[in-house]
Order: structure tokens, then C-alpha cells, then sequence
């Protein structure tokens, strides 16, 4: 799909459709006045017959309105004006993607960039206007052999920005949206792979296409037999009982061109958790496929960075391992070694992200970075306190909680703020190791983060719970591609390119 940005008025538009927006109660938009001032009152008297009362959502198409030399109008209903905030702007657009894609237009013109939302400028508007775009416009088809292709699908869409002023702005908002989408769909189609197919060797070979496709990008697989001489011996112990081998991928973005501090990215790439010998029930254990979410998040985050060519130095992680239960699978009872010299006992094997996790970030020690930032989906305990919507952020550094609290804000892919307060530690007290992998019923995703922030001492630190944001469950259930977006507009911020400039 083509994105473009422009400066004009509705009614001087040659187009397959334009869209403009109407508010309730039948309340015409700025630039639907226009259509209907030129077209001699033909949209304000369908709007008196009730033919469209303007709720948030509703669509109207119209053909051959007179005097307008585009072929179509979709009038999309905003709900009411003083009420449009940013997750109706985002689900408003998705509806007019969606609308456009059926409506045999293959391309429009779109002028709901220019309504007023809350706090948000052009920017921003146009930006989330294209990630919502294509967001709704992925699917997750290439193992269907029967795909359904819509007959006359959209192929472009322009956003209209109020003056010819904004327009640099503008496109800048669609270069950085297409940059971050292309990450989002990348982060999508590996955690929707099924495990069969994506397993630690799948998603290395990803991190090794990004080597090829961009120059700035190296990419080093640590296998099973390098982490053996590093002792990473709670890493190993999780992929011990899977016949896939437990792959590492490390992925160098050289963007500052010089000997700057990385910052570092660490993704829980659980390609599937059975749960091991301590077994997950039978009942949506499918799902647990994304487990590699977070790896699939860094993934797509190292993409959009590339694609940005921001200049700074960043390396992504991606600690690839299958947890399974074998006659060589680690048990429940085991001490292990990690990587650290920390011994831990384990109480659980289904709690094999922050083991595997431990490891990966002791190995990052030797990269001095900045900041070190894991991406996991680490509890289920997560989903039952934030649900879908917010990702948790856990940090013990708080000018770092704080970065990433303002990427999500501005982002959209929104992340909550949980404490670590050194009280939860003793939850995790052993009397046989230095401490147990295992928090008990309480507090479930505060204690797994208490259990990294013990291998975390020696840099900057957040750890992001995704568990129940990188996937939609029920009849749509896939990859979300959170986040993504998140981590790129941290990213984006700390290049100092945050804004349109
Ligand atoms: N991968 C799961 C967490 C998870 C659960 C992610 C549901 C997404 C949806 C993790 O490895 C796990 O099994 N966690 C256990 C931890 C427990 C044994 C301490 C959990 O949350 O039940
Ligand atoms: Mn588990
Ligand atoms: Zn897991």
C-alpha cells in the first residue's frame, strides 16, 4: 500500500473516494461542509433524513455527489466532536481502511487527518493514521494455499494535512510510520509462525536476514556448545529436553559510526513452552507458541530501526529456546548454575522465561550498555493485571521507567508501571540454592522481574511483561505486534528525532 501526504480542499479532489468525517448529532465536519456548500446542500439534506447520525464508527458512502469531481464521498461518523480521543481516532481509521478495502476504491483521499484530537498534532495523527492502516491491513496468510484476495483492493491512500506548511511534517510522519509498521509486521509474522516452523533455528536465521538486508547490522548466533564454555547453565537447562538446539541470536546495529555505548535490547524467544515437565494443561497450550513474542518484538524493533537509520549503536537479542518435557529435561528439584554463579533452585519448570532470561543478560554485561532493556512474555499473572492493554514496565532505574513510559504515551502502545520494591524478594528465599525461580501465587509478575533484577546490577535496567499485549486471543487470535512501536519510538527519542523536525 502507497501513503502520501497533501494540502487541498475537499472539493477540488479527483479521486476514486474521499473521506471526510461527521460528528454526532449529524454535525458536519469542516471540510464535509465544503463538499456540501459546493454541492448545494446534498450531504446536510441526506444528514436531515437520518440517513447518517454520525456515531463513532458509522460509514455512508455516496456516489456521484453533484458538483464533485471525485467519484465517491465516504462519510465516516466521529461520534461526538469534543469527545474524538486517540483510541477512537485509531479505531475510526481502521474502520475506514477496512470500508475502502471493500468498497472497490483503489484510491482515497483522506481528510479525517485534519480532525481535532486531544493534545495530538498533525504529526502524530498522521503517523498513527498510517500504522492503523496497516495494521488492519495484515493477515497472516502464507501457510493458507486458498487465500482470499478482496477483487479491487486499495492501493493508495493520501492524508490530508491542513497547509501546505505541514506538509514536510507530514511526510515525515509517513516515513517514520512505515518504518515502524514494517517492523510491526515482521515482530506479526514470526510470533504467528507455528512452532513446527518457527523454532530457535527460524528465528535465527531472521536475525541473520537482517544482516544481509541492511549493512549496519551484524549478526553472531551463540549455539548450545559457546554457552556450555560461558557456564550459561540455566539457559541450557530449559532447552535441554527439546531436540532443538537452544540458538542465541545477536544482532549489532552500528548506527552512531562510533565507539558509543550501546543500548541493548533482550527478547524471551520461547519458540514454544509446553511448560516442560511441570506441564502446562491441555486446554490453549497452541497459543503458548508465542512465547517468542518478545523476541519477535525485538526483531521487529532492530527492522524499524534500520529501516529509520538512526544513529545510534543498538544490539537486539534473541534468546531462542524450546521448552519441552523429555527423560532429559530439566526437573522440578534441580539447582542450577547461571551464568552469573548464582545457583537457583527450581520449583517450577514452567517458569523457564527469567532462566533463560537470567543468562542472556549476564552475556549483554560485556557489551557496556547504556541500557539494557528485556522484552518478555514472562506471566500469565500479567494478563490477569493489565489484560490486553497495557504492557507492564518494571525498572529499577527510574529516569529509564520514565523514557519508556513517555514512548508508550506517545506511541500509543501503552506500558504500566509496576514496582520492585525490594519487599517482593523475599518470595523468592531458597533453602537449598541462593534463591528459587518460583515467586508463589502473589504478585506473580512483580517477583519474576524481582528474580532478573538479580542479574541486572550492573547497568540501567527496565524489563517489559508483554504477556498480554503481544497477542489477541478468540476468533482474530494472532500476533499483535506489540512492542514494537514502543520500543521504536524510544528508539526514535533517544536519536533526538522524536518530532517532525
Ligand atoms: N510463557 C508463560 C507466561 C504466559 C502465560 C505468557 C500466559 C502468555 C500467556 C511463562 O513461561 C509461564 O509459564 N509462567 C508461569 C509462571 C509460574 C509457573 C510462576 C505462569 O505465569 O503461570
Ligand atoms: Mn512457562
Ligand atoms: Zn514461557
Amino acid at each position: 500500500m502507497e501513503f502520501s501526504v497533501k494540502s487541498g480542499s475537499p472539493e477540488k479532489q479527483r479521486s476514486a473516494c474521499i473521506v471526510v468525517g461527521v460528528f454526532e448529532p449529524r454535525r458536519l465536519s469542516g471540510t464535509a461542509e465544503q463538499l456540501d456548500e459546493i454541492s448545494e446542500g446534498y450531504i446536510s439534506n441526506l444528514l436531515r433524513k437520518g440517513d447518517l447520525e454520525g456515531k463513532s464508527g458509522q460509514m455512508l458512502l455516496l456516489h456521484h455527489v453533484p458538483n464533485i469531481l471525485s467519484e465517491r464521498v465516504l462519510l465516516v461518523g466521529c461520534g461526538k466532536e469534543r469527545e474524538l480521543d486517540e483510541r477512537q481516532y485509531r479505531q475510526i481509521i481502521t474502520k475506514t481502511i477496512n470500508t475502502l478495502n471493500e468498497t472497490g476504491s483503489m484510491e482515497a483521499v483522506c481528510f479525517l487527518s485534519e480532525l481535532h484530537v486531544k493534545g495530538r498534532d498533525i504529526y502524530w495523527k498522521v503517523r498513527q493514521a498510517v500504522e492503523a492502516a496497516q495494521d488492519g491491513l495484515y493477515s497472516f496468510d502464507s501457510l493458507k494455499t486458498r487465500k482470499a484476495e478482496p477483487r479491487r483492493p486499495l492501493r493508495k491512500i493520501v492524508f490530508n494535512v491542513p497547509t501546505r506548511r505541514e506538509l514536510p511534517i507530514g511526510e515525515r510522519a509517513v516515513s517514520h510510520a512505515l518504518a515502524i509498521a514494517e517492523g510491526v509486521t515482521t515482530c506479526k509474522n514470526v510470533a504467528n509462525m507455528p512452532p513446527n516452523i518457527c523454532n530457535p533455528a527460524y528465528l535465527a536465521e531472521q536475525a541473520k536476514i537482517l544482516e544481509s538486508d541492511y549493512e549496519n547490522i551484524t549478526t553472531t548466533i551463540v549455539g548450545e556448545k559457546e554457552m556450555e564454555e560461558l557456564g550459561m547453565g540455566s539457559y541450557l537447562a530449559v532447552g535441554r529436553g527439546s531436540v532443538n538446539e537452544s540458538l542465541m541470536s545477536i544482532i549489532k546495529y552500528d548506527g552512531a559510526g562510533d565507539d558509543s555505548k550501546p543500548l541493548v535490547l533482550v527478547g524471551k524467544g520461547l519458540t514454544f513452552d509446553s511448560g516442560g515437565i511441570s506441564l502446562k494443561p491441555g486446554a490453549g497450550m497452541d497459543e503458548m507458541k508465542y512465547d517468542m513474542g518478545g523476541a519477535a518484538g525485538v526483531l521487529g524493533a532492530m527492522h524499524s530501526l534500520a529501516e529509520l537509520n538512526l544513529p545510534i549503536n543498538v544490539i537486539g537479542v534473541l534468546a531462542g529456546c524450546e521448552n519441552m518435557p523429555s527423560s532429559n529435561a530439566y526437573r522440578p528439584g534441580d539447582i542450577l548454575t547461571t551464568m552469573s554463579g548464582q545457583t537457583v533452585e527450581v520449583l517450577n519448570t514452567d517458569a523457564e522465561g527469567r532462566l533463560v532470561l537470567c543468562d542472556a543478560l549476564t552475556y549483554v554485561e560485556r557489551f557496556e550498555p547504556d541500557a539494557v532493556i528485556d522484552v518478555a512474555t514472562l506471566t500469565g499473572a500479567c494478563v490477569v493485571a493489565l489484560g490486553a492493554h497495557a504492557s507492564a514496565l518494571l525498572s529499577s532505574h527510574n529516569p529509564l521507567a520514565h523514557e519508556l513510559l513517555n514512548a508508550s504515551e506517545q506511541s500509543g502502545d501503552r506500558a504500566w508501571r509496576m514496582p520492585l520494591w525490594d519487599d517482593y524478594q523475599d518470595q523468592l528465599e531458597s533453602p537449598f540454592a541462593d534463591f528459587t525461580n518460583l515467586g508463589g501465587k502473589e504478585a506473580g509478575t512483580i517477583t519474576a522481574a524481582c528474580f532478573l533484577s538479580k542479574f541486572t546490577k550492573k547497568y540501567n535496567w527496565a524489563h517489559l511483561d508483554i504477556a498480554g499485549t503481544a497477542w489477541r486471543g478468540g476468533k482474530n487470535k494472532g500476533a499483535t505486534g506489540r512492542p514494537v512501536s514502543m520500543l521504536t519510538q524510544f528508539l526514535l527519542n533517544r536519536s533526538g528525532q522524536e518530532q517532525g523536525e
